[in-house]
C-alpha cells in the first residue's frame, strides 16, 4: 500500500505524537485487522460491527441522501486507519481512495492492515497520507467526492478545513459528513461544558490513563460545533447548498415506540420527515444531543456506535 508524507506544521505533529491514539496504534499494530477496525474506527464500543454493517450503511446513505453516485476518486479526511476508505474502495465505481490522517502509527502501522483484510489483492486502491487535512497536497478539483467519519469536528477552523476540502474538489463533487452537530440553541457555555466533562475511568483505562488524574475532552483536543456553525462554515468556504439529516436508531427498550420507528424507516424519507414531526423528541438527561432537526430513523445505524448527525455539500 503505498504512503504518502504530507508536511504537517510542527504543533499539530507534537499534538498527535503525544496523542493516546498513537500510543494505542503501536499496541494493536500485532492485532487481528477486525480487532483494530472495532478499537480504533468504533472506540470498542460496537463489538460486533461487521464490514457488511458498514456498506449497507453506505449503500443506504448514497440511495436514499445524495444527489451524486459515489464514484471516481475519493478522498477521507481524518481516516483513522482507512476502515470506511477500504470499504468504499471495494466498490467498482471507485477509482481509489486518498485516507488523510494526522497520526503516524495509525498510517504507517494500522492501515495496510485493514487495507489488505478488506481489499485483498485490491489493497492497493486506499493510498494512505499522513498528513493534515487542513493541507491536503492533492491538485486542485482532482477529487470526485469527500467525507468525514466523526473526524472534521476536530478542526480547529471549520471554515479553514472546508475550503481546503472545496479546492481539491472537482465542480459537481460533494462532500457527505458522517459527524456531530450539535443543536442551535446551544450556548457557548453549553459548548464549555461539553468540552470540560471528563472521561470515565473505564476510558482513561483503555486509553493508559491515570484514572486519578482528571482527563477531560477539550484535553483529548475535542471541539464541539452546532448545526448552524457548520451551516456557516460550508457556506462560507464555496459550498452553495448543504443539507442535513439527523440519522437516528430504530431501537427503543419500549415495544411501540420500536415498532413505530421501524415501520416509518420503511417509508420514503420525505414521507418520513413529514410524520417524525409528531413522534416527540427523546428527552435526556446529559447535553451530549444531536440537532434533531431533520430527524429519520435508519435500521442501518443500529451497528453502530452513536447516532449521526448527515451533512451533505454540494459544489
Ligand atoms: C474520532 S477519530 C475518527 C475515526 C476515524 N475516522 C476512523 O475511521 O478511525 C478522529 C481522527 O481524526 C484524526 N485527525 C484529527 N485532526 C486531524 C487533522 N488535522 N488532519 C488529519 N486527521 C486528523 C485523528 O488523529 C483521529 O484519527
Amino acid at each position: 500500500m503505498e504512503i504518502l508524507h504530507w508536511s504537517i506544521n510542527l504543533e499539530l505533529k507534537k499534538e498527535a505524537a503525544e496523542h493516546y491514539r498513537t500510543r494505542f496504534a503501536v499496541n494493536l499494530k500485532d492485532k487481528e485487522p477486525l480487532e483494530i477496525i472495532r478499537q480504533v474506527t468504533f472506540d470498542g464500543v460496537a463489538p460486533n460491527i461487521k464490514i457488511e454493517d458498514i456498506e449497507s450503511f453506505f449503500s443506504f446513505v448514497e440511495r436514499k441522501f445524495l444527489k451524486g453516485k459515489i464514484r471516481g476518486v475519493g478522498l477521507e479526511v481524518g481516516s483513522g486507519p482507512g476502515t470506511l476508505s477500504s470499504v468504499l474502495a471495494k466498490r467498482d465505481s471507485v477509482e481509489k481512495m486518498y485516507a488523510v490522517e494526522v497520526c503516524r502509527p495509525i498510517v504507517e502501522l494500522l492501515m495496510p492492515k485493514v487495507a489488505g483484510y478488506v481489499l485483498g489483492s485490491r489493497e492497493s486502491k486506499v493510498i494512505g497520507a499522513i498528513g493534515s487535512f487542513d493541507n491536503i497536497e492533492l491538485p486542485d478539483e482532482s477529487i470526485d467526492f469527500i467525507f468525514d467519519f466523526f473526524s472534521l469536528h476536530h478542526s480547529d477552523n471549520l471554515e479553514k478545513t472546508l475550503k481546503e476540502c472545496n479546492r481539491v474538489l472537482k465542480k459537481g463533487g460533494f462532500i457527505f459528513c458522517f459527524d456531530k452537530a450539535r443543536p442551535d440553541y446551544f450556548t457557548r457555555q453549553d459548548l464549555d461544558e461539553l468540552l470540560d466533562s471528563e472521561y470515565d475511568d473505564e476510558f482513561k483505562k483503555q486509553i493508559g490513563r491515570p484514572v486519578n488524574q482528571k482527563f477531560t475532552r477539550r484535553m483529548n483536543d475535542e471541539k464541539e460545533y452546532r448545526l448552524k456553525d457548520w451551516l456557516y462554515a460550508f457556506r462560507d468556504s464555496g459550498f452553495p447548498r448543504a443539507e442535513y439529516f439527523y440519522l437516528a436508531k430504530t431501537i427503543s427498550k419500549n415495544l411501540i415506540f420500536r415498532a413505530i420507528k421501524i415501520f416509518l424507516s420503511d417509508l420514503p424519507i420525505s414521507v418520513q420527515l413529514y410524520f417524525n414531526k409528531f413522534i416527540p423528541s427523546p428527552r435526556f438527561n446529559h447535553k451530549f444531543i444531536l440537532a434533531s432537526r431533520n430527524r429519520v430513523f435508519v435500521k442501518e445505524v443500529n451497528p453502530f456506535p452513536k447516532e449521526i448527525s448527515l451533512l451533505v455539500a454540494y459544489k
